[in-house]
């Protein structure tokens, strides 16, 4: 099997660039960060407090996750039940930005990943899959862009849905999720040695796309 690792901050298109190379190359997408917010989830609607260790580790040893794939979509099951509509809420994004910082909650989700990688070709997204979770992966991508073009790119995706958008409060908001992922103390966000980096700030999608498809075939026969 083989594996694409896609890595990079909040807001650098991810999500979006690592679902097409998965159509192009015939691979299944497993995004990560869902699996990171299916717990958050948890931990709001059952009001557990993370910062008290004894009580973290309890809910994380009574909390199963499971991928599955519904028309294509990847869809995330939480003790049985799928929660995927949940998870984009920014509620539930803060939670996972301080939740995932937490040992337990890495240690939970690890061989879920790591299995999906054994059993298919993954165009897999996140923050530290090509540095920890799959750090043989034959292709690593440092995705990035400028906080002012992902804070740009959040914001028009906003009031094109109709809804209210501060720009400045985006940007903030951005830069202090950046400053939680990149400087926790396990599995920070961080380049690989062996990522390639892409900064997307002046990329298009497609471009961004061929770059990672030509960087997968010339590793991947
Ligand atoms: O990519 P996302 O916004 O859906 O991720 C939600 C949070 O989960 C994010 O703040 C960082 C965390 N995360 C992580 O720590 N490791 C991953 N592999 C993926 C996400």
């Amino acid at each position: 099997m083989a594996s694409i690792a896609i890595d990079g901050p909040a807001g650098a298109g991810k999500s979006t660039i690592a679902k097409l190379v998965a159509k192009e190359m015939n691979y299944i997408y497993v995004d990560t960060g869902a699996l990171y917010r299916a717990i958050a989830y948890y931990f709001v609607t059952n009001s557990i407090d993370i910062e008290n260790e004894e009580e973290l580790s309890k809910a994380c040893e009574g909390i199963s996750v499971e991928i599955k794939y519904e028309q294509d979509a990847q869809q995330v099951y939480l003790n049985g039940e799928n929660v995927t509509a949940f998870l984009r809420t920014e509620e539930t994004g803060n939670m996972a930005s301080k939740s995932s910082a937490k040992a337990p909650v890495r240690a939970a989700l690890l061989d879920l990943q790591r299995d999906m990688a054994k059993e298919y070709n993954v165009v897999m997204d996140g923050r530290d899959i090509g540095t920890n979770v799959l750090p043989n992966a034959e292709v690593k991508i440092y995705l990035t862009a400028s906080s002012k073009e992902r804070a740009n790119r959040r914001y028009k995706e906003l009031l094109e849905k109709g809804e209210q958008a501060d720009f400045d409060k985006i940007e903030a908001d951005i830069i202090e999720r950046d400053e939680r992922d990149m400087n926790r103390a396990i599995a920070p966000l961080k380049q690989a040695e062996d990522a390639i980096l892409v900064d997307s700030s002046d990329m298009g999608i497609d471009e961004v796309v061929n770059a990672i498809l030509s960087a997968a075939k010339s590793k991947i026969l």
